[in-house]
């Protein structure tokens, strides 16, 4: 039996406004809250709605952290295309939170398995109050593809074919994309008290059929989210055609 509440809306644009509002709910409950990011495009609606906000004089976020899923390995911190960049152009930069209170995995890190461990144990002193989370058409959730075992913490990945070739489009060309990622696991995403997952578009509403309703297998990464017992997805019409 699904966990997972589900919200439908008409469009990508009410789906980043209900979003804020769980995400605002969150902050205004606890000022000090440590939220869990991700990249991808789903969520810059979500993120600007925070930046329009505390521009406006609406939520601060001097006193939150953030911890973010995943990130490339090879890439520093100033490429324009590693999840820290990312992360800071599309919200951190914009919002009054301290960047020192804001974590991400470090790609560049001599020993990688090291590098994990490190972000887990930093994890366990950092509770997430919440998760946001997309969420790729086939279901998998941050790096985590289909087979990933529900127990992994965070780990090194080797990239698909497929992701590599997807990414291709933002290198100069495809020689020049990453072949590897740290990624939180899921168990680490699990360990979150409230996660809030994002899907938009006709191509995420196989994905998002399976996670809600399908069986609970390692086959569909998302679908352990019906296994936490405060998970909230925000669907498009799209993203939600075949529930
Ligand atoms: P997207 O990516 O938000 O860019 O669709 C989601 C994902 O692949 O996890």
């Amino acid at each position: 039996m699904s966990n997972i509440k589900v919200i439908i809306t008409k469009d990508y644009e009410e789906l980043s406004e209900k979003a804020f509002e769980v995400m605002a709910e969150v902050l205004r409950n606890k000022p000090d809250a440590v939220l869990g990011l991700a990249t991808g495009s789903t969520p810059i609606g979500l993120y600007q709605k925070m930046i329009e906000d505390c521009k406006n004089g609406g939520i601060s976020y001097k006193k939150v952290k953030t911890v973010n899923l995943d990130e490339y390995v090879g890439l520093t911190p100033n490429n324009d295309q590693s999840y820290r960049y990312f992360m800071r152009h599309n919200l951190l930069d914009h919002i009054d939170i301290d960047l020192n209170n804001t974590n991400i995995e470090n790609g560049v890190a001599a020993d990688l398995p090291a590098e994990c461990a490190r972000y887990d144990a930093l994890l366990s002193t950092l509770p997430r109050d919440v998760q946001v989370l997309g969420i790729g058409a086939n279901g998998h959730i941050a790096f985590n593809e289909p087979g990933t075992p529900f127990d992994s913490q965070t780990h090194v990945v080797d990239l698909t074919e497929n992701t590599i070739q997807m990414n291709a489009r933002f290198f100069a060309s495809e020689a020049d994309v990453p072949r590897k990622a740290l990624t939180m696991g899921l168990k680490g995403i699990m360990e979150a008290k409230k996660i809030l997952i994002l899907a938009s578009g006709a191509s995420k509403a196989d994905a998002v059929f399976k996670t809600v309703r399908g069986e609970v297998t390692e086959e569909v990464p998302a679908s352990i989210l019906q296994n936490h017992p405060n998970c909230v997805l925000i669907a498009d019409e799209e993203a939600a055609s075949l529930l």
